[in-house]
């Protein structure tokens, strides 16, 4: 087992280097972490391994306030490694989408990058048409733009173990960065001999004495009252109403939830998603906390660096969560336990194994000869890390290594909103489909966020009402600015959810008195008498004159399945007809399934209907595409 390498002293931010080192900056562009992840465990072995150079980790968003800056100081790199993450419908994450825009956008630079050594390290889901497109376009950019690349683009892929893409990637990183960051007496090549075995990253947890205790952290510290509010900043919001949308028929569950922001500040866009930290529902907290071996009212502060204030890990670990809190608190908001544990996970687990066979199998899940029974046993498997840990009783580790090692944070869960600001200014809507079945190991896996939705108890039905920390995300996936030109918007299932935005807006620019141009609902569910959800308002839509057309597909009723693309090609002549007439089509719903089934649909509509060959047809939506008249919000 690796011992922890002792931990050097080092200010907030590291100061360039005048000494001669060389400097090697480490970009990411993350959505859940992965990415930011992976950048500081390989600042981490580099350091370890290069004495001759500085790695510096930044955040594609922090680095440059301005276009011109991101120029200016790119120009400078001599080396520099990207870690990009894809998500949604072939998108950078929040933090990578200006560096992303403006590097991407036609532009007169020419080969203004000699300077610059890169590499590029993906992180996206094979199960995605857009597959790794952020990471591969930034690749192809920077050679174009003249940088040298010195491995190929990494292509990490979620679905699988991206742990290993990773490490197969460092693979083909450290021979290069050798011949650019060492000299051939140089003494710390000895170390690449060894092969660097990461130390396990561990808070530092101090208990409390509940007397002791000031001001504990039963709730998220963040209130209202900020100027802006985000990710980090979320608004606490009470859940105003809960309503079930599918019928007792119905053996599934879509959940319509409206939060309260009157009075918070917090603002909406029609289109826009909306973050919601959910909490663990109880059973899974308690199973938690059981396996850890602590009681739920254990006390205790939590910190990522030491009392004198040197960072812990090299300053790799994320901030705390705000504590003083419970385990019980800890572990309900920002303990992710259902996903799979990664490898390194894994390896924390083994490190804190009474029993050394334990230790050893965990070992052995985690290394390369044990790749095949990771795949099988916990990807395929779907176990999650409460029934990993569960299967390994000896192994208890310390609070500051479960949260800094094995759980990752609780992430936000996104949804597309499905009211529109006009007719809910201090509401926002949320439509959620309850993720519930059975995985591999005969467990029910209960999604967290839309679980808790489920449970979750409304202010209509009494003052202790739940609620939760909410932010609001930016989308481009609007109405067009003319309210005259036409729209055709396609949404089986929860895909409903931002059209119902659409038209409500719709709805309130008709009773102010603007003309609206025509406009198509193609919607889809299994059976009417289920999950026809949004029944009467859609069909209310359509008396006032907010929609035009309400199409749906049932998928369960007849003989033969009918999906939403079926009804789209029985009126191939009028999309075609909206289409050229400078219309706008939009998608939501599942990307991996509908949403490329519907894509094909489209391309053979205006293929056949506009009589172009293939390659005709692809540029055709290709310009769609960029004119930003096909628009997809997809996941
Ligand atoms: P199914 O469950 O009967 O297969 C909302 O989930 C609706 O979308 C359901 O009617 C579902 O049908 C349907 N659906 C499933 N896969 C689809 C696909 N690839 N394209 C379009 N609709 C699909």
């Amino acid at each position: 087992q690796a011992q922890p390498r002792p931990l050097a002293a080092k200010p907030k931010d590291e100061p360039d280097p005048d000494d001669g080192r060389q400097r090697v900056v480490i970009f990411f562009g993350t959505q859940t972490g992965t990415a930011e992840g992976f950048a500081k465990a390989l600042a981490e072995e580099a350091k370890a391994r290069y004495d001759r150079a500085v790695f510096k980790v930044v955040d594609l968003d922090d680095y440059a306030a301005e276009d011109e800056e991101y120029e200016e100081k790119l120009k400078k790199e001599n080396i520099a490694l990207f870690f990009l993450a894809t998500y949604g419908d072939g998108e950078p994450t929040d933090n990578a989408a200006r560096f992303y825009k403006w590097f991407s956008e036609e532009n007169e630079r020419g080969e203004w990058l000699s300077n610059l050594r890169f590499g590029v390290f993906g992180l996206g889901n094979r199960q995605y048409e857009h597959f790794n497109k952020i990471g591969k376009m930034v690749d192809q950019l920077l050679a174009e733009q003249g940088g040298k690349r010195i491995v190929p683009v990494g292509l990490g892929d979620d679905d699988q173990c991206i742990e290993d893409d990773f490490n197969a990637w460092k693979e083909l990183l450290w021979p290069e960065l050798d011949k650019l960051l060492r000299q051939e007496d140089d003494s710390s090549a000895a170390a690449a001999a060894t092969p660097y075995t990461a130390a396990i990253p561990e808070y530092r947890v101090v208990f409390v004495k509940p007397e002791d205790a000031t001001n504990i952290n039963k709730s998220f510290s963040l209130s209202n009252g900020h100027a802006v509010y985000d990710i980090q900043h979320p608004c606490r919001a009470n859940v105003a109403v809960r309503r079930e949308l599918h019928t007792p028929a119905s053996d599934r569950s879509c959940i319509h939830l409206e939060f309260d922001i009157a009075g918070t500040g917090l603002k909406y866009e029609t289109g826009d998603h909306i973050g919601v930290y959910a909490e663990n529902c109880i059973e899974i907290v308690e199973e938690a906390e059981k396996l850890l071996g602590y009681s739920p009212d254990t006390l205790f502060s939590i910190y990522a660096d030491q009392e004198d204030g040197t960072p812990l890990c090299g300053g790799s670990l994320p901030p705390p969560f705000p504590s003083p809190c419970t385990v019980r608190t800890a572990l309900t908001r920002y303990a992710d336990l259902l996903n799979s544990p990664k490898k390194s996970a894994l390896l924390a687990l083994a490190a804190h194994a009474s029993d050394p066979k334990e230790a050893e199998r965990l070992r052995h899940l985690a290394s390369p000869a044990g790749k095949k029974e990771y795949s099988q046993w916990i990807v395929t498997s779907q176990r999650s890390l409460l029934e990993v840990m569960s299967e390994f009783p000896s192994a208890k580790p310390p609070l500051g290594v479960f949260f800094a090692a094995i759980s990752p944070r609780l992430q936000p869960r996104y949804y597309s909103i499905s009211s529109s600001p006009r007719m809910a200014p201090t509401r926002i809507h949320v439509t959620c489909a309850l993720v519930y079945g059975p995985t591999p190991t005969g467990r029910i896996h209960k999604g967290v966020c839309s679980t808790w939705m489920k449970h979750s108890t409304p202010l209509e039905e009494s003052q202790e009402c739940s609620w939760a920390p909410i932010f609001v995300r930016q989308s481009n996936f609007k109405l067009p600015a003319d309210p005259n030109v036409p729209i055709v918007m396609i949404g089986p299932g929860t895909g409903l959810a931002p059209f119902r935005g659409f038209l409500q807006e719709r709805l309130a620019l008709k009773e102010a008195g603007v003309e609206l141009g025509h406009a198509i609902l193609f919607f889809g569910c299994r059976n009417r008498k289920m999950d026809f959800i949004y029944e009467d308002e859609l069909n209310n839509f359509v008396d006032t004159g907010a929609l035009s057309k309400l199409i749906v597909a049932f998928s369960r009723e007849g003989p033969t399945k009918e999906y939403v693309q079926h009804k789209m090609a029985q009126k191939a002549a009028e999309l075609w007809s909206i289409i050229s007439q400078g219309g706008y089509i939009y998608v939501c719903g599942d990307a991996k399934g509908m949403a490329r089934d519907v894509h094909r649909t489209l391309h053979t509509i205006i293929q056949e209907q506009g009589s172009l060959d293939n390659s005709k047809t692809e540029s055709y939506v290709k310009s769609l595409q960029t004119e930003g008249r096909y628009l997809r919000d997809v996941w």
